[in-house]
């Protein structure tokens, strides 16, 4: 008798759901799957660009599917992934795991909207405004300096070094130019916890998650001694922290707290690190597969190098700024690779868009990568060719650091570590593959297969054209 009352409640439930939305409202086109895998399986068959792609070319610019769990909008045109960024983006609200929340810090402002992450963007951007990276060439120059040499005749993991000199500049941008007591054990304990950034959120004793969820207490511990150290010496200090430090909201004259202070400076090291050493690992591969291009990128080096070595001084802002042909190489690469493929966003309410009908508590995807490879945006879109950069893209076609209110406040940090690096890279090293397996890992971001292993040794100036 019960399960046959449960049953028609069932049905009548369905019925309602059924009446309660109405005909007009109609869900993208696309397939759900099985119940609850629904395609994950395939998006791991496949790789995640062909998934993507087959789906795009099947159902259009704005289909539905099921992954991870959740049901998902995909959205490839740029009017409708600046809909949901940019003009309508308080409908949609960023989301990530909760494991990603709790090892990053749940105040960090990549999971915030309204007030709380608009002062911290500000902040944030303002201490990554051009006016404010262009002082740290000559710490981000000595940085290169002190690790090139290194690589001369040796075989180096290119995405390992590239990581090694992305944390570098981030924890200086973190921290300032000064290194406090508390440096090195801040250092150690972020290797300790970015060991469990990809691994299963399963909090056992063992587990590499639950290793680095140890690891994030004990970071947050040394960042708070620090914290409080700058606090009571009344001096804020240099990087991002000093200005956090230095911050009071205009109208309460509150503080940010020391765990609001220490989520946003790990979520800051986090941001920085593994994105641009990833493309600076693809700008190498490259360079290397393009020989002639190479050439001239160090002929344009080289043009920069005697000046300043002619007036014995060191690089400057200015000079980074005169690079026409290596920011070109570096914006083919960003959108060649688009290492974020994709980013998440949550519908906070049911929405209207374009059409269709997006269901509250939907996943919104703007798909980057099938924009900066869409071939009506950028012809022959698999072929390397920073050339096409000579006209600036299309409006809302070109998004590697994204749009909108959460978009990249690093850019410009990310864009000058890439010319100080190629400026004494170029003229002075050449680099072959070691292996000949082409091919692209993920973890998460799309790099080269085994991190791109590199022979590196001197170039060989009367040996090039
Ligand atoms: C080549 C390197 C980088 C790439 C490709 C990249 C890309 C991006 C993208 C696409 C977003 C937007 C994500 C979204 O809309 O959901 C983003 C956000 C962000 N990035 Fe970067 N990024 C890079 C380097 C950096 C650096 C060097 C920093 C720090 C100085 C940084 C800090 C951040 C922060 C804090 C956010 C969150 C912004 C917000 O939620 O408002 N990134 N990045």
């Amino acid at each position: 008798m019960i399960p046959g009352v449960l049953f028609c409640c069932f049905l009548l439930l369905l019925v309602f759901l059924q009446w309660h939305r109405p005909k007009d409202k109609r869900l993208p086109p696309g397939s759900m799957g099985w119940p609850y895998i629904g395609e994950t399986l395939k998006l791991y068959a496949e790789n995640p660009n062909s998934f993507f792609f087959n789906r795009q070319k099947r159902f259009g610019d704005i289909f539905k599917t099921h992954i991870l769990g959740c049901p998902c909008v995909m959205i490839s045109s740029p009017e409708a992934a600046r809909i949901v960024l940019v003009t309508r983006a308080n409908l949609f609200k960023p989301t990530y795991p909760t494991s990603k929340e709790k090892m990053i810090g749940p105040e960090a402002m990549f999971f915030h909207q309204g007030a709380y992450h608009s002062r911290l963007k500000k902040l944030v951007q303002s201490s990554f405004l051009p006016s404010a990276i262009r002082g740290s060439v000559s710490e981000i120059e000595q940085i290169v300096l002190r690790f090139l040499p290194s690589w001369k005749n040796t075989t180096i993991n290119t995405l390992q070094e590239m990581k090694r000199y992305a944390f570098d500049v981030a924890m200086i941008s973190a921290f300032g130019e000064k290194q406090d007591l508390e440096t090195e054990g801040i250092k150690h304990l972020y290797h300790r916890l970015e060991k469990g950034y990809n691994s299963m959120p399963l909090d056992l004793p063992g587990t590499p998650f639950h290793k680095a969820m140890k690891a994030r207490k004990l970071l947050n511990e040394t960042l708070r001694k620090l914290i409080q150290k700058r606090r009571q010496s009344r001096r804020e200090g240099g990087g991002l922290l000093g200005v956090l430090l230095g911050d009071k909201d205009n109208e309460k004259l509150n503080q940010l707290s020391d765990s609001q202070i220490a989520d946003n400076i790990i979520g800051v090291i986090f941001a920085a690190h593994d994105t641009t050493a990833s493309v600076l690992t693809w700008i190498l591969k490259y360079l290397h597969d393009n020989e002639d291009l190479l050439e001239a990128v160090t002929r344009e080096q080289e043009g920069i190098r005697s000046k300043i070595v002619e007036a014995n001084r060191g690089l400057r802002w200015d000079d980074t700024r005169r690079m026409p042909l290596t920011s070109r190489v570096i914006q083919e690469t960003l959108r060649t690779a688009s290492i974020l493929s994709f980013t998440f966003r949550e519908a906070v309410e049911d929405v209207e868009f374009e059409g269709y009908f997006i269901p509250k508590g939907w996943k919104v995807l703007p798909l980057f990568r099938s924009i900066h490879h869409c071939a009506d945006f950028f012809p022959q879109p698999e072929r390397f060719d920073p050339s096409r950069f000579e006209v600036p893209p299309k409006p809302n076609t070109y998004m590697p650091f994204g749009n909108g209110v959460h978009s990249c406040p690093g850019s410009e940090l990310a864009k000058l570590e890439m010319l100080i690096l190629l400026h004494h890279l170029t003229p002075t090293y050449r680099w072959q593959t070691v292996g000949v397996e082409d091919g692209i890992q993920y973890g998460p971001f799309p790099v080269p297969k085994w991190g791109l292993p590199l022979r590196v040794g001197r170039r060989n100036k009367t040996a090039t054209p």
